[in-house]
């Protein structure tokens, strides 16, 4: 019983979100599935698929023009909210005190962050991802000892490219990731991994220790390809 989320970044129409909620609705699977679509499909007919969206603000509300605040979110229905995606940290320049203020905001207003860390390749081929994780961690999780949140575990190296780390380097990051949790009294917190997962590779990752769930951008915007992949998981 592992946990989906679908991250459809800034894609997707009111036709697309109906037609695959109402899909993965019917779809006999032990696993809890989360989409995230844009802040503009939040509202209407899920089907009963669960909701998070993919961004807050920092800010609880005031003059930030465009920006969405974590109420707002709460008030369509939805329950969960990614923060942190390596998406928002290299185009929005959100740093980890920025990405711990959305946690703790998210939190004081009963949604479950999915705080999302990963290191550039740089940071892989000098030998630093365990540090470059353990900081992200250490700066981006929130303090609250109430609320719950998930981490995902998303190499920025592959988001979108196909490319995945191996088994055995998944399995040490997520291993060390949930030695950290452990040790602030977290472990039940689910670790999710996420780049390049699609309907070939899912089921392999997903069995891998300390790998509770997936984060999904690209294969969770078709029913081709997210059913197979939900299907596939145990
Ligand atoms: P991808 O994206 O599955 O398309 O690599 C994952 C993500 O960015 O969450």
């Amino acid at each position: 019983m592992k946990i989906i989320i679908g991250n459809w970044k800034m894609n997707g129409n009111i036709q697309q979100k109906d037609k695959i909620t109402r899909a993965i609705s019917e779809t006999q699977t032990d696993n809890t599935i989360i989409l995230c679509p844009p802040f503009t499909l939040l509202n209407g007919e899920n089907h009963g698929v669960k909701i998070g969206a993919q961004d807050i603000s920092n800010h609880e509300n005031g003059a930030y023009t465009g920006d969405i605040s974590a109420k707002m979110v709460a008030d369509t229905g939805a329950k969960y909210v990614i923060v942190g995606h390596s998406e928002r940290r290299l185009y929005h320049n959100e740093t980890n005190e920025i990405v711990h203020e959305k946690a703790e905001i998210a939190i004081k207003h009963n949604l479950i962050p999915i705080i999302c860390v990963g290191e550039t390749m740089n940071e892989k081929e000098s030998g630093k991802t365990a540090d470059v994780i353990k900081n992200m961690l250490e700066q981006s999780l929130p303090q609250s000892e109430s609320g719950e949140f998930m981490v995902a575990y998303e190499p920025r190296w592959a988001i979108g490219t196909g490319k995945t780390p191996t088994m055995d380097e998944i399995e040490s990051v997520h291993k060390m990731i949930f030695e950290y949790l452990e040790k602030n009294n977290r472990e039940k917190t689910p670790i999710l991994y996420g780049g390049s997962v699609n309907s070939t590779n899912a089921s392999d990752i997903a069995k891998i220790p300390h790998v509770d769930g997936l984060l999904i951008g690209g294969a969770s915007l078709e029913t081709e390809t997210f059913l197979p992949i939900i299907k596939s998981v145990k």
